[in-house]
């Protein structure tokens, strides 16, 4: 599976360390960066990968609408 998702950012988004998140302790804990492009928080996963993981199949490719929330068009991934 793959998918077309609409970019209009033209740079980069920079993540200060004192953002990072820490534990009561103070140890950084762990972030995840959004690898599917769908989520609505970037560069952080959001869970929106989860409906992709849910709902393609591999050998489709998906074009997403500009919410990133419905598959707009399907086609065969050759
Ligand atoms: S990997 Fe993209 S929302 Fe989780």
């Amino acid at each position: 599976m793959a998918r077309l998702i609409r970019v209009e950012a033209s740079g980069p988004i920079k993540i200060e360390p004192a953002q990072f998140p820490r534990d009561e302790q103070g140890n950084l804990k762990p972030m995840f960066i959004c690898a599917c492009g769908l989520s609505k928080n970037s560069p952080f996963c959001d869970g929106a990968h989860k409906a992709c993981r849910a709902s393609e199949q591999a050998g489709t490719l998906y074009v997403y609408d500009r919410d990133r929330t419905a598959v707009v068009e399907e086609r065969r991934d050759t």
